[in-house]
C-alpha cells in the first residue's frame, strides 16, 4: 500500500455511514471505523463497508495483557480489514503477541500499527497524573522505537513528527497522521495540525481526515482535494 487519504467515519450508525459513502461513485476511499460505531453496530459494519470494496483501517486501539490482546487481533484479523492499532504503552511484549494473533495460518496479516502518546495529552498531564517526566516528543520517539523493535509496521502520530519517526525509524516505517485541516477549514479541537500538502512534505504515509471531508458542503470534492494535494499524482 502506498501513500493514500483515510477518511475518518465518525459517524454513530449504519445508516449515516451508507448514505455518506453512498455519495462516492468513482473511487472507493479507505475509511477508519472507530470505537464508537464498531460498538453501536458491531462487526457487521466492517463486513459490509468491506463488500461495498473498500480498505479499512479498524482503530480500536487495544490495549491489555498480551495474551487477551493476542486473542482480539485474531478475532479482528478474521474481518479482513487493512489496518488495526494497539497502544505502544502496552509494551514491547504485546505488541509481539498482537502481531502473533494476527498473522493468518497462511502467513499473511493485516497492517499493525501503534498509538505513541494520544496528541490530548499535554506535558503536565504526563508529569502530574501519570509520573513521567521526559519530554512529551521524547516520549513518543521513545515508543515509536519500541514499535518497530517489537516488529509493527508504523505509528499513529501528529504529522509534525513523522520527519523525525522516520529519521528514527526508518524510511519504510508507516507514520499515520490525524491532525489535517485545509488552510480554509474550521481547526475544531485539533491543536497541531498540517494541511494536506504540508503532511506530504512531511513524509506522512497516510492521512486520516474527518471532518473536513465529513462536514464539508461537498464531502467528494473536499476528497478529491485532500487526494490532488496529497498523493503524488504521477506515482
Ligand atoms: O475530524 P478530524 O479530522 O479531527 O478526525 C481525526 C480522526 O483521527 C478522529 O477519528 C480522531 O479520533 C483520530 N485521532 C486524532 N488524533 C490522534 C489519534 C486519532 O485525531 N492522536
Amino acid at each position: 500500500m502506498g501513500k493514500d487519504v483515510i477518511i475518518a467515519c465518525d459517524f454513530n450508525s449504519a445508516s449515516e455511514v451508507f448514505d455518506f459513502l453512498d455519495l462516492f461513485k468513482e473511487r472507493k476511499p479507505f475509511v477508519k471505523i472507530g470505537m464508537e460505531l464498531f460498538n453501536e453496530e458491531g462487526s457487521f459494519i466492517v463486513r459490509e463497508i468491506k463488500r461495498r470494496g473498500h480498505k479499512i483501517f479498524l482503530d480500536l486501539k487495544s490495549h491489555d495483557i498480551p495474551n487477551t490482546v493476542k486473542k482480539t487481533m485474531a478475532v479482528l484479523t478474521r474481518l479482513d480489514v487493512d489496518i488495526c492499532d494497539v497502544h505502544a504503552s502496552g509494551g514491547i511484549r504485546m505488541m509481539e503477541y498482537a502481531l502473533e494473533g494476527l498473522t493468518r495460518p497462511d502467513g499473511t496479516r493485516p497492517l499493525l500499527i501503534a498509538i505513541t502518546q494520544l496528541t490530548s495529552t499535554d506535558q503536565q498531564m504526563l508529569e502530574d497524573e501519570l509520573l513521567i517526566r521526559v519530554p512529551v516528543d521524547k516520549v513518543v520517539m521513545h515508543y515509536a522505537n519500541n514499535v518497530r523493535k517489537a516488529g509493527l509496521d508504523g505509528v499513529v502520530c501528529s504529522p509534525r513528527e513523522a520527519a523525525e519517526v522516520h529519521r528514527v525509524c526508518g524510511e519504510k516505517f508507516l507514520t499515520v497522521t490525524p491532525g489535517i485541516r485545509f488552510e480554509d477549514s474550521e481547526i475544531g479541537d485539533q491543536r497541531r495540525i498540517m494541511t494536506p500538502a504540508q503532511a506530504k512534505l512531511a513524509g506522512s504515509d497516510y492521512i486520516v481526515v474527518g471532518r473536513p471531508i465529513t462536514q464539508a458542503k461537498d464531502p467528494v470534492e473536499a476528497y478529491e482535494r485532500c487526494c490532488r494535494d496529497f498523493i503524488d499524482q504521477e506515482a
